[in-house]
């Protein structure tokens, strides 16, 4: 003979208005006495509360995210036949009450506690045999514990057992929750294996230190940053005649003010302005994210080298002129052809310029530097026809291509960037008001 028992939250001690973080099973299931129904987390533990007898799910009184207290009900189970003296066995124990319309039991022991993390095994999704800590520790990692391979007895899931899947999974490079998932995790085909001499001859060369090196960081920036490249163009029609005469009134002398320095110095402006491009994304301890803020102004210029690309910085740049900085800039150029630039020369930059207009180029995109939040790209200038409001005229323009973390910076507000660092280079008048 079946018959229907009403399941409640038992004494949880000095905890009350727990949240339900997992049900476990669902109406119609079959229970074994001691499977789990649900299961409780307070701060301190994650409590299961189990079925007291063999029998049918038959009604589920509370949902994900309910906060429940002791006494509430959970779940109305029909003992069947076979488990009558198991619940029996259960009853004798107290953990669970008949509804009122039944017989009424006999008296009860005092309600056991629950299950805490330190010494349960339960059954999950009625397949997979793990203690709540190891559920506990599964879900913090966002494992999907269907996956895990056991190793404990009867096939239960062990800590160890979800740190050997989080290793696989590491070296696969996929999600933890779903090995070939779309989206969340890359999700890659390895690389590429061609035997290349099949097809012609072939020499290998062994790549260059800083080419392995800045291989990493540029894969890591390209994958983690949501990127996007805004192009602008400014007229310099008027900036080069002055730095070609200033050029040439200090010929003598020897010191050359390039274009470089100009849009270091220009650059330096605009963060001043718009100071969420002199910043980094940081994460605390707790995976907490914030924005420092940067107050100084260190700028640094991509140099191609016989080697690779390397990255010095020209600290401070808000306090030099643009002489000094063209100097410096010069300085760091020589050093790093010749292979010796060291660590300090490279790093402590808030923004980057990557200049090939000394090579060619329309438009391109820069990868940024991390943790910079954005690099500007800088290609060849060429006389293009401007629109004058009467006639077009020739005006010798320099194409502007500003990479952008969008986490930090909206694409109107790095519009705004290429706006001012175009205005600033049309008209360097504007920095003094
Ligand atoms: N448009 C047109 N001409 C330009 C220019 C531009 N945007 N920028 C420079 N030039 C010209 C200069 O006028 C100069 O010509 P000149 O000799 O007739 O006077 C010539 O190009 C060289 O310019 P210079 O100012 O001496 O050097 P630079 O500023 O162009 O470059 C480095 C200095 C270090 C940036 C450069 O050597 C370099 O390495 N560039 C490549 C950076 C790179 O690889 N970026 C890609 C990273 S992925």
């Amino acid at each position: 003979m079946s018959k229907a028992i009403e399941v409640k939250v038992p004494d949880i001690g000095d905890f009350s208005h727990i949240p339900v973080i997992e049900i476990c099973v669902k109406v119609g299931d079959t229970v074994n006495a001691d499977d789990s129904l649900i299961t409780l987390e307070s701060e301190k533990a994650t409590m299961d509360v189990p079925s007291p007898t063999t029998g049918i799910v038959k009604e589920i009184h509370v949902g994900l995210g309910d906060h429940v207290s002791m006494g509430n009900v959970i779940a109305l189970i029909e003992a069947v036949d076979a488990a009558a003296d198991e619940e029996e066995k259960s009853d004798a124990k107290g953990t669970a009450t008949p509804p009122p319309a039944a017989k009424p039991p006999a008296p009860r022991a005092p309600i056991p506690a629950p299950r805490t993390t330190q010494h349960v095994e339960r059954t999950f999704d009625g397949k997979t045999h793990a203690s709540p800590s190891v559920r506990l520790y599964a879900r913090e990692l966002g494992v999907d514990l269907s996956k895990v391979q056991s190793s404990g007895p009867k096939g239960r899931i062990l800590k160890e057992d979800v740190m050997a899947f989080i290793k696989g999974v590491m070296q696969t490079g996929a999600t933890p929750g779903n090995v070939a998932s779309l989206g969340g995790g890359l999700d890659l085909l390895p690389w590429p294996k061609i035997d290349f001499e099949k097809f012609g001859p072939v020499e290998v060369q062994p790549l260059a230190r800083i080419r392995k090196i800045s291989a990493q960081n540029l894969a890591r920036n390209w994958v983690m940053i949501p990127a996007v490249t805004y192009h602008e163009e400014a007229d310099i029609t008027d900036l080069e005649a002055f730095r070609v005469s200033l050029n040439k009134e200090n010929e003598k002398s020897g010191t050359k003010v390039t274009m470089l320095a100009f849009l270091i110095k220009t650059c330096a402006l605009a963060l001043k302005k718009f100071p969420e491009f002199n910043s980094s994304l940081t994460t605390s301890e707790s995976g907490e994210m914030s924005l420092a803020l940067k107050k100084y102004f260190n700028i640094a210029f991509a140099a191609d080298t016989p080697n690779g690309l390397v990255v010095p910085v020209v600290r401070d740049v808000d306090k030099k002129s643009v002489s000094q900085i063209a100097a410096e800039c010069g300085e760091l150029a020589k050093k790093a052809r010749d292979g010796k630039l060291g660590p300090a020369d490279m790093t402590g930059a808030c923004f980057t310029i990557s200049s090939v207009g000394g090579i060619g180029g329309t438009l391109f995109s820069p990868i940024i530097n991390a943790p910079e939040v954005a690099i500007l790209g800088v290609s060849k200038s060429a006389m293009k026809p401007a629109w004058n409001g009467t006639e077009f005229v020739p005006r010798l323009t320099l194409p502007l291509s500003l990479t952008a973390d969008h986490r930090v910076i909206d694409g109107a507000l790095a519009t705004r960037f290429n706006v001012y660092v175009a205005q600033l280079l049309a008209d360097m008048r504007r920095a003094l008001v």
